[in-house]
């Protein structure tokens, strides 16, 4: 690349771009197609959407002329009555090709089974009073995956208008919600007093759900402690302890189902999730819910004790962390991350009533978003 000696001096026109010295001293390339979409009149300031139409441009997008002026690049286009100013320290932003910043993108913390007193936990109320403190709660649910909120309202708008904190509530082939309790007829495991192994919720959705609220509402029977553990914790052991068997979890898809009268789900999803940068982002697990599998046979040799390995794993003391939820409670946790179970409960001791809801997880990272970060275009 052509370094020029004085910082003012004309951008270098080439065939499909141009070359700007910006302030490290070194020319920068930048493409006219890029440069013409994303000239600052292109974006309507109410809706925020570029209005600009590419498309219809008669001609290839091409600099009749440029130049620096006053800390910004002005160009002239050839072939057409528009004329272009970049602040130069808005393009150095893109100068390098780099991803764009992203406040949601936030390293996670593995924990352990003896979390539960270090578990973050929040005030509904005070949540719902308090905006910066909804960026402190999601961020924890970010870097940690869990989180317990108190002072629940005892209602079924209660648990509403928590999730919408977060995101729009997000219904599954369930419904909108769901209760927790025992069913005469269930036709989920959950809906009895059997115990839950670890899972985590509705793996046969092509897009399971990504935060999940557990509202309880009466917990006085004999047994049912909660089980959570934090996949990304047992995961990454995982890829320690057994690289062979990492790989082929997280790189082998495998079906998942949940089949009844009125529906049948299907999806294939690798039991381990890995993020854009190779690290763990969660789990899809489900004893109950994966299918009969019908991957090549030879394969399962070598996958299914891989899985087995895993799955002893996550039973482990050392990750497993067990307490009684209490009644006012909504626990809350990213459902991809976190696996989730029960111990058994006797039925008749007493009362066992949670109310469940989801939201997305993108939803959740651009709620933090908004509530952390500038935006580009807030006035
Ligand atoms: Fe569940």
């Amino acid at each position: 690349m052509n370094i020029m000696d004085d910082t003012l001096s004309r951008p270098t026109l080439k065939s499909q771009g141009l070359e700007v010295v910006l302030s490290d001293g070194a020319a920068h390339y930048f493409n006219y197609y890029w440069l013409r979409d994303n000239c600052p009149t292109s974006f309507n300031t109410d809706t925020r959407e570029r209005s600009f139409d590419i498309f219809h441009l008669a001609a290839a997008p091409r600099a009749e002329s440029a130049e620096v002026d006053s800390n910004a690049l002005v160009i002239k286009w050839a072939d057409e009555d528009h004329v272009t100013r970049f602040p130069l320290a808005w393009l150095e932003t893109f100068a390098k090709g780099t991803p764009r910043h992203d406040p949601a993108d936030l390293p996670r913390s593995a924990w352990y089974g003896d979390h539960y007193p270090q578990v973050p936990r929040f005030s509904q109320p005070a949540l719902l009073a308090n905006p910066a403190l909804r960026a402190k709660w999601i961020e924890a649910m970010l870097v940690q995956g869990f989180t317990i909120l108190t002072d629940m309202p005892d209602s079924n708008e209660g648990l509403t208008e928590t999730a919408e904190m977060i995101g729009q509530v997000r219904p599954t082939f369930f419904g909108d919600y769901f209760d927790v309790k025992t069913h005469i007829k269930p036709t989920n495991t959950a809906y009895t007093s059997a115990a839950l192994e670890l899972h985590t919720d509705t793996p046969a959705e092509e897009h399971a759900p990504g935060v999940q609220f557990l509202h309880c509402r009466a917990n006085s029977v004999q047994g049912g402690e909660s089980l959570y553990a934090d996949g990304v914790a047992v995961a990454n052991d995982f890829r320690q302890r057994d690289p062979e068997g990492f790989k082929l979890l997280s790189e082998t898809p495998v079906p998942f189902y949940c089949e009844h009268d009125t529906y049948d789900m299907r999806s294939r999803q690798t039991v381990i999730e890995l993020d854009q940068h190779g690290e763990v982002s969660g789990l899809t697990i489900s004893q109950h819910m994966l299918d009969i599998s019908d991957l090549d046979q030879a394969l399962l040799d070598r996958w299914y004790p891989a899985f087995c390995r895993f799955g002893k794993m996550l039973q482990e003391d050392k990750y497993m962390m067990t307490f009684l939820m209490k009644a006012g409670e909504c626990m809350v946790f990213d459902n991809h991350r976190i696996v989730h179970g029960r111990a058994a409960y006797s039925a008749t001791s007493g009362d066992r009533y949670l109310r469940g809801c989801y939201t997305d997880r993108a939803e959740m990272r651009s709620t933090y978003r908004a509530l952390v970060s500038e935006g580009r275009f807030k006035a």
